[in-house]
């Protein structure tokens, strides 16, 4: 039986941290045993915000499939390549924005936030406000059943399915699939304020972060904030450091929740310990990462082969859509 078929992309406007790890790496890494999976830099998305930078995002793709790699995803499984190099993508975007009305765009909860929070960065532009037609085109292109998306995306995905509806409607094929997103099952990991983990908010752990930055971030995290002195008995269940537990070490939840109600131990320890599994989890990632960027040609290679078996099938969406349409 042929597998069935996931994409998922990041943008690379940045560091990889592990609230990428937790949100969407660890479970591409997961579905890449059971799926057909293709896993997309996009590129042209991050263009989208980081245009007046845009000489940044080559280094950040890089970088951030060198993290990917590191993390796990293995490219004898999966297909790993950078959108930009399919220009596919750009003209199943286009076909599509011919049947997407304004009012879906303008309605989308993540654009009206987006051009709130992104102002300095004035993304209240035309491609901006296609930004969901081009990810439903990433996703059609390659026909995907399932897209691993963080719960924000799930707008996106619905506008797709719409999308879906509409073309076939036009015209009267059924060439597409309706995807599916996959949420994570791992509860959600804050920055270290308390927020968002968010490259924008500074708040966050790297992938590959050093020992010692890592231990002074652990040690300023965000934690149950009437538990303030060493006595009281703090609510594991509203702190951001045992959540942390939940994630990285399990079976260590029962001994840190009686630490935190007993107040048994004082917060300062209660990170000092989270500090080093969280050692212990980065240390290997970026000992593979430093080999991987050291190895000349490798990821080169592997986006080449990516790019290969990426574009053969988008070509062959291209044509079906466009005998759909009749052109
Ligand atoms: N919009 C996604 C994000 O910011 C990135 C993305 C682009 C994507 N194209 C995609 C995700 C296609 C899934 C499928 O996270
Ligand atoms: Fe959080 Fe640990 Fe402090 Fe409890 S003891 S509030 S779990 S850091």
């Amino acid at each position: 039986m042929k597998m069935k078929t996931i994409l998922s992309g990041m943008r690379p406007t940045g560091q990889l941290h592990l609230g990428h790890w937790v949100g969407a790496l660890s479970n591409w890494i997961k579905l890449q045993e059971e799926y057909n999976c293709l896993f997309m830099v996009a590129d042209w998305h991050a263009l989208m915000s980081e245009y007046k930078n845009s000489g940044e995002i080559k280094g950040f793709a890089i970088d951030n499939v060198a993290d990917w790699l590191s993390c796990g995803i293995d490219p004898d499984k999966s297909d790993i390549f950078i959108q930009s190099q399919v220009p596919e993508h750009l003209e199943l975007l286009m076909i599509l924005s011919v049947m997407v009305p304004l009012g879906w765009l303008f309605r989308c909860p993540t654009y009206k936030d987006q051009v709130q929070q992104l102002k300095d960065k004035e993304v209240n532009t035309y491609a901006f406000l296609g930004y969901p037609v081009l990810q439903a085109a990433d996703i059609l292109l390659y026909k995907a059943h399932k897209v691993p998306v963080g719960e924000d995306q799930l707008p996106h995905l619905e506008l797709c399915r719409e999308i879906v509806r509409k073309f076939h409607l036009i015209s009267k094929t059924e060439i597409f699939i309706e995807p599916k997103p996959v949420l994570t099952d791992i509860p959600r990991f804050l920055g270290i304020d308390g927020r968002k983990m968010s490259k924008s908010y500074k708040n966050y752990i790297a992938l590959d972060e050093d020992d010692q930055t890592l231990e002074m971030k652990v040690l300023s995290m965000f934690t149950d904030p009437e538990r303030k002195r060493r006595n009281d008995p703090g609510r594991p269940e509203v702190c951001n450091v045992f959540s942390s537990y939940l994630i990285f070490k399990e079976e260590y939840k029962d001994e840190v929740r009686d630490w935190c109600v007993n107040a048994k131990k004082g917060c300062r320890d209660c990170k000092k310990m989270l500090s080093d599994i969280l050692k212990e989890f980065i240390a290997p990632i970026r000992e593979k990462k430093e080999k991987i960027l050291k190895k000349k040609n490798y990821i080169e290679d592997i986006l080449e082969k990516g790019r290969k078996n990426a574009k053969s099938i988008a070509i062959q969406t291209i044509n079906e859509t466009r005998e759909a349409l009749k052109l």
